[in-house]
């Protein structure tokens, strides 16, 4: 038989960080429901992904932390390999590029290249650092950047305006290690001349993928070609990486973005070897379909340069689609690791247990598919509580609940059919053509609405026939509705698969089925007369209030974690000189009340105040008139030095001084207690 064969990828995230929501939106949620699909279509599939492990963010965060670049992957990978399994996504291999097959074929690549005369060999001069005795590759080097001007670009890319840039284009360049202003020194590289691919990239992409690939994806592509290609250098003077397998490449390894999608191939490899498989029928038969899925951020990589290797390897298949979306926001700001901005996929799973389905349903119906799109906690709650709970969730609970009560939970016989109930099986029939031209055009947002119109259907026949209605004067009829509404629930667990898999199997318990492939979709012969159906469990309950705001308030105070996190590492230095506890015993701090307050005459900043402080009311000069007005603090309780020299301010004697700090607005802020405290009380 000649079934059609598939080999799906899904970016291989970097091993730096946890997995959020982002990355599920555009890269594996919509990679799983195609996979699913395919699987269930009864295509011949491999569905491979792993850990990014090399590349200069690993590295520079294991310095940062004083850990090596090894204990920061192994400790990622395990993580992000564990909260993809308990998500659903089910890759065939969820590998990592630090393991020996890795390292093999991509050395072995690398070598078929250099052999064959692709790679140019170049010595130029590049950035060094003398003080840490390194060049300067990527994100080692940080300067301006000459498209947009923030001083904090990378060698490899501005983060602000997303140029893609190399370390001779940053306006000032400094050393990330050191900071110093780094040294030019000669190296020798290997490139990958991209120029030399430009006609053939026009033929392949821009004549040949205008129709079947994404408008988002081929107007990067023509955009970047219609730029012009330069060779690419494809080694870096790094020790964390596949090292570059011929004699004059020691102490150099291969780029990240050249070993990376490799590991497509030696994840193949891997599972192939796992599972008694042939790995090259999947990358080297030309009948294989190769399918990228990515993010936006990755396009160049997959649809110009991968290619590009691939082709001038001479073997291997070259993708057919790369179908890559745009970026998921999180309430109105762009998701970042390095900020702690985002949902973590394995917290999301602590807090909310069992409910994958209902994170993979929101991000599948607002899939950044063609723009990007934003995430809210409140728009996940109104899914669930108005989609999943009240159509879904609904339509299978009244079937089942009907069943039981009217026929013990055996499925009733089909009597004659009205015109009505054929209407109901026609349209029942049509869905699987339409949802399959969705999932082969990565159409996912509307394959999940098209798959819910059928749930919606499904309430409106029962709502229009109302067999609890019926069922004393007419128990044939009612047999007769309840049979079809189950062959439609039947069906919602074959067509819903790719996107809810545990919710299906839910269903399929309920109902008593066993899973079955899509060929059967559209049928209303799912269920025979007379099988015993089980008792109703919950597929999925209302998401309360209470819920969403500890969501929200985790995020908000993760902000606010972020900001004094950043000013801990950046800012906020130590800079007063270590005191011993006796001298910070001389300070007399107590807390107080304002009692009352004045401008001070012919100034701008000074308030006079009148503290109470528990053993007496004196008078305290104090710098906060641009932020506070007399009337707003009467009253407000303080933390006040009473032991300070008194000091003669403006003619005023003030005796004390008022603890303030400053607020996020920039203002200053009073540090106030957060219970009662008398005045008077020692602060210690
Ligand atoms: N690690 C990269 C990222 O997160 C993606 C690598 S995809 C691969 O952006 F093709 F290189 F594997
Ligand atoms: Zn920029």
């Amino acid at each position: 038989m000649n079934t059609e064969r598939y080999t799906v990828t899904a970016a291989l995230p970097y091993a730096n960080g946890p997995i959020h929501i982002g990355h599920l939106a555009g890269v594996y949620v919509p990679a799983d429901i195609y996979v699913r699909y395919l699987r269930s279509k009864g295509r011949d599939v491999v569905f491979v992904s792993g850990s990014d492990e090399h590349g200069v963010p690993i590295t520079i965060k294991a310095k940062k932390e004083g850990v090596t670049p090894q204990y920061i992957v192994d400790k990622y990978h395990a993580q992000i390999k564990k909260s993809f399994a308990d998500f659903g996504i089910s890759f065939d291999l969820y590998s990592r590029t630090s393991n020996k097959v890795h390292h093999d074929t991509a050395s072995e690549f690398f070598t078929v290249l250099n052999d064959k005369g692709v790679l140019e060999v170049k010595t130029t001069d590049q950035y060094y650092d003398e003080k840490a005795g390194q060049f300067l590759a990527d994100r080692y080097i940080i300067g301006g950047c000459p498209n947009c001007g923030y001083t904090e670009a990378y060698g490899d890319q501005c983060e602000s305006c997303g140029t893609s840039l190399s370390p001779s284009e940053l306006i000032n360049p400094r050393s990330a290690l050191s900071g110093d202003k780094p040294v030019r020194k000669k190296t020798k590289h290997w490139y990958l001349p991209l120029n030399r691919y430009e006609t053939w990239l026009k033929e392949w992409i821009i004549d040949g993928h205008k129709k079947d690939w994404k408008t988002n994806v081929y107007g990067q592509c023509k955009s970047w070609i219609d730029q012009g290609l330069n060779a690419r250098a494809v080694t870096r003077d790094l020790d964390w990486g596949v090292p570059v397998p011929v004699v004059d490449g020691q102490g150099k390894v291969l780029y990240v973005w050249f070993d990376a999608p490799i590991g497509y191939i030696s994840a193949t490899r891997e599972w192939a070897a796992q599972t008694g498989n042939d790995w090259e029928k999947y990358w080297k038969d030309p009948g294989t379909k190769l399918v990228h899925f990515i993010g936006k951020d990755n396009i160049v990589f997959h649809c110009i340069i991968f290619p590009a290797m691939l082709k001038s390897h001479g073997e291997y298949v070259l993708p057919d689609n790369v179908p890559a979306n745009e970026f998921l926001n999180l309430e109105n700001n762009k998701v970042s690791t390095s900020k702690n901005w985002a949902v973590w996929l394995h917290e999301y799973l602590e807090d909310f247990p069992g409910k994958q389905d209902v994170l993979r349903y929101v991000l599948c119906v607002n899939a950044p598919e063609t723009k990007d799109n934003d995430f809210t906690w409140k728009d996940f709650q109104a899914r669930n509580n108005n989609e999943l709970v009240a159509i879904l969730g609904n339509f299978i609970n009244r079937v089942v609940v009907l069943t039981h009560k009217f026929f013990n939970g055996v499925i009733p016989e089909r009597g004659a059919l009205t015109a009505f109930d054929n209407k109901l099986i026609q349209r029942i029939a049509d869905f699987p053509d339409v949802l399959s031209l969705n999932f082969e055009n990565f159409k996912f947002r509307e394959a999940l609405n098209t798959f819910m119109d059928i749930s919606r259907l499904g309430n409106k026949y029962l709502a229009d026939t109302e067999p609890w209605k019926l069922i004393k004067e007419d128990r044939e009829r009612v047999g007769t509705i309840l049979n079809l509404s189950l062959q439609v629930a039947a069906n919602l667990a074959i067509m819903g698969e790719p996107f809810l898999p545990f919710t299906v199997e839910k269903i399929n318990n309920i109902l008593g089925l066993d899973k079955k492939q899509w060929n059967s979709a559209g049928s209303i012969d799912l269920i025979g007369t007379g099988h015993q159906i089980n008792e109703p469990t919950l597929l999925f309950e209302k998401i309360e209030d209470k819920a969403i705001e500890f969501q929200i308030n985790k995020l908000n105070a993760t902000k606010t974690d972020t900001k004094l996190g950043n000013k801990v590492n950046d800012e906020i230095k130590p800079v007063k000189d270590t005191i011993l506890y006796e001298d910070f015993s001389k300070l007399d701090l107590r807390i107080g009340t304002i009692i009352g307050a004045e401008k001070v005459e012919k100034s701008n900043k000074l308030l006079k105040l009148k503290i109470d402080t528990g053993m007496d009311r004196r008078t305290v000069v104090s710098g906060i008139a641009k932020d506070y007005s007399p009337g707003e603090i009467v009253g407000m309780k303080v933390s006040i030095l009473i032991n300070l020299a008194p000091k003669k301010i403006m003619g005023i004697e003030s005796q004390g001084m008022i603890l303030m700090g400053e607020g996020d607005d920039g203002k200053l802020a009073f540090l106030l207690p957060d219970k009662e405290i008398v005045n008077g009380s020692v602060i210690s």
